[in-house]
């Protein structure tokens, strides 16, 4: 099966809801947590320091800082039942959480070369192999030239059981916006402390999948590459040795998704790369709002990374956002991205796939309606005037949250045209795009002092009947809210420390 027809298949409508609807079976909840038992153990410092380009750092203070901020445990909720359960940096759908990270290093400091798991229950790293060439091994199943400055590539997997247990066919895109999330925090993390980093969605799956020998369900869906001196030192040369390590069972029973497995198999890779149209920015139109320059200033990334959390719900009536605050979220949140994806082969990072439609509600100085972003010209086009908020509010599945937040999104991707340049696999990448640009909304709106929530649940054909869109002028792939969000009492202290 194809995406079309997955894409299709997996649309939320009344009537599929109604049909589908069932309890959820806890007794076969899959654990949150990976583990690769019987590998050597290694620890990460608990000691953060700062986050930033300057300093020296030990190889182990490096990866350590690089999970803390993007990948760890970050808060703990407790629910009515008296249930604890755990939070991490990113944010994912149903907290299922279903993407794992495997790392190569060489030459990082004196951290051993050699290819391990993070282990993020207890922020540890599972040494599951020794020896230098494993930072080559996975970039050469990449299609592009292996980069000699490499001196970690991460390989972000998905384990799409997580999700179906829950969410069933349509998982398989809440596990694609997740790589997206989970790239998007890695990168913000490395490039704080002064590295390079570029992501490659095209490589060989079987033989990704065969090097890492990563069990359990485990689809390897991106990797990520960091160039630069985060860390000091040059690494610790090793034998070449296999340990492994066994994958824990996450739950006693799997649930085959006929859909997800096939719409993953047809994305198989072509070993040629037919360049990528341009993106058909609609042209600047008289009336089209040009948004003002972006306020300066917002908190560091290392002091709201881990303080981000999803609203339950928005404060209907806290107040209008100022337009220069919404300026420098939306600049922040398209800025390109670096990877084998975007761009036009000439260089130009700006054939990205995703355009932003904007619900707005509350914002200073800018009339309610819904509008589209154009970020090349940093303007918005109004599209309908007038107040949208219940309409937005039942276009997501009826969560009120989109209509008492400031402004709501929906991203839309040009399916089409991903698909022309990078057939099936385009797929993947549209959601990883939309999940990258979810991760910098997040991140952007807590610098300023708001928060968001990531929508996976929306009614996909009502949303394109109300923007007005052909199929061909693209489809919708995720929903975003940005408010003030109203306190959430199961929520216990923001954990600080590194496990
Ligand atoms: C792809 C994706 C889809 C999501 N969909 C919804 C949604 O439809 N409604 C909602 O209230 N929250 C949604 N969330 C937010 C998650 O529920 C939230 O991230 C999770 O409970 C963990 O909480 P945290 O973000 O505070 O760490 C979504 C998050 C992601 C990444």
């Amino acid at each position: 099966m194809g995406w079309r027809a997955y894409h299709e298949a997996t649309k939320h409508t009344v009537e599929r809801l109604t049909a589908e609807r069932r309890e959820l079976d806890w007794a076969h909840m899959p654990a949150p947590f990976r583990h690769y038992e019987g590998a050597p153990l290694v620890d990460l410092p608990a000691e953060m320091g700062e986050l930033d380009a300057e300093g020296e750092r030990s190889g182990a203070e490096f990866l350590s800082r690089l999970f803390y901020y993007s990948a760890a445990v970050s808060a703990t909720k407790i629910a009515q039942s008296g249930m604890r359960y755990a939070l991490r940096v990113t944010p994912s759908s149903g907290n299922l959480h279903p993407t794992e990270f495997h790392f190569a290093t060489r030459g990082l400091g004196e951290w051993p070369d050699g290819l391990y798991h993070y282990r993020a229950s207890s922020h540890e790293a599972e040494r599951r192999a020794a020896g230098e060439h494993w930072v080559k091994a996975v970039l050469e199943t990449t299609l592009a030239p292996w980069s000699r400055e490499a001196r970690v590539v991460l390989v972000l997997n998905s384990i799409f059981w997580r999700e179906a247990w829950k969410y069933r066919s349509r998982a398989y895109r809440y596990c694609c916006l997740d790589i997206g999330h989970a790239w998007e925090a890695v990168r913000r993390a490395a490039r704080e402390m002064g590295c390079e980093v570029h992501a490659y969605g095209h490589f060989l799956d079987d033989k990704l999948r065969r090097l890492l020998n990563a069990e359990g369900g485990e689809q390897p869906m991106l990797i990520v590459a960091l160039m630069g001196d985060g860390a000091s030192g040059q690494g610790v040369k090793a034998e070449t040795e296999w340990w492994g390590g066994e994958a824990n069972v996450l739950s006693a029973e799997t649930i085959a998704y006929p859909l997800i497995e096939s719409v993953h198999r047809a994305a198989s890779l072509r070993e040629s790369i037919a360049p990528v149209r341009q993106a058909a920015e609609a042209a600047e139109r008289a009336g089209d709002v040009r948004l003002p320059g972006a306020v300066q200033g917002g908190e560091r990334y290392a002091a709201v990374a881990r303080r981000r959390r999803s609203a339950l719900d928005f404060q209907a009536n806290a107040g209008p956002m100022p337009l220069a605050v919404l300026s420098a979220i939306l600049q922040e949140a398209l800025a390109g991205h670096g990877c084998d994806f975007e761009g036009d082969l000439s260089g130009m990072p700006s054939s990205r796939f995703v355009t932003l439609y904007l619900y707005v509600h509350a914002v200073e100085g800018l009339d309610r309606g819904v509008y589209r972003y154009a970020p090349r010209s940093h303007t918005l086009a109004l599209l309908l005037a007038g107040d949208h908020r219940v309409a937005a509010a039942g276009l997501s599945l009826g969560q009120q949250l989109a209509g008492n937040c400031a402004v709501a999104f929906s991203m839309v991707a040009d399916l089409e045209r991903a698909a022309a340049a990078h057939g099936e696999r385009a797929y993947r990448y549209v959601h990883f795009e939309a999940g990258a640009v979810g991760q910098r909304l997040y991140v952007a709106a807590e610098r300023f002092g708001w928060q968001g929530t990531g929508i996976g649940a929306f009614y996909d054909d009502a949303v394109h009947h109300y923007l007005g869109l052909q199929p061909e002028q693209g489809q919708v792939v995720y929903h975003f809210a940005l408010g003030r969000a109203v306190p959430d009492p199961r929520l216990s202290e923001p954990s600080t420390a590194a496990s």
